[in-house]
């Protein structure tokens, strides 16, 4: 498979993230909350860069793909969330693709009274975008191409991959 993004950039990239979230929270507690089950290799690196006071949750979400580039109907498991009142909430995900994913994550953690969202996302495919959802950090734009690694998956395959790879249909 074609490396898209080598593991040292990504871990350049990912400490500039961390930086930046930082100096925008001020040292203010942060409840993160991480889409399963993409985000957990990029929410594992960068919370370690945090120095801020954290919490963490996750919430499952999972779109039933016919094949690499279409999605299905979307489930989100969120029953497990606190009462999200007053919080300032960092959502973190993979990858921003349509946007769907987000925007139902983002409804359902304004309905549990988040006083202020962000959303962190490691990729975010530009052209592929039809949801009205902003992230406010963002590692790398990336072209429309189906990529694995870092986390990301095909069929729940090549999530360890240390780096972000294409995977080009047979
Ligand atoms: P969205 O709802 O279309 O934004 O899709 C978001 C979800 O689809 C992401 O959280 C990923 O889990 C998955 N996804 C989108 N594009 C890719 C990709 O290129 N590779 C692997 N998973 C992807
Ligand atoms: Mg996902």
């Amino acid at each position: 498979m074609e490396i898209l993004i080598a593991a040292d950039r990504i871990h350049q990239r990912v400490v500039e993230l961390a930086e930046q979230i930082e100096r925008d929270y001020q040292s203010r507690p942060v409840m993160i909350v991480g889409v399963l089950t993409g985000c957990l290799v990029f929410l594992a690196d960068l919370i370690r860069r945090l120095d801020l006071p954290v919490r963490i949750h996750l919430v499952q979400a999972s779109s039933y793909r016919g094949t690499a580039t279409s999605a299905g109907a979307l489930q989100l498991r969120a029953d497990t969330l606190p009462d999200l009142a007053g919080r300032e909430v960092l959502i973190v995900d993979d990858i921003l693709d349509t946007g769907q994913t987000l925007a139902r994550v983002i409804e359902t953690i304004r309905g549990r009274g988040a006083a202020h969202i962000r959303v962190a996302v490691l990729l975010r495919k530009k052209e592929r975008l039809i949801a009205p959802v902003e992230a406010d950090y963002v590692g790398f734009d990336i072209p429309d191409e189906f990529v694995v690694g870092y986390g990301l998956d095909y069929n729940d395959e090549y999530r360890h991959l240390p780096h972000i790879a294409v995977l080009r249909e047979p």
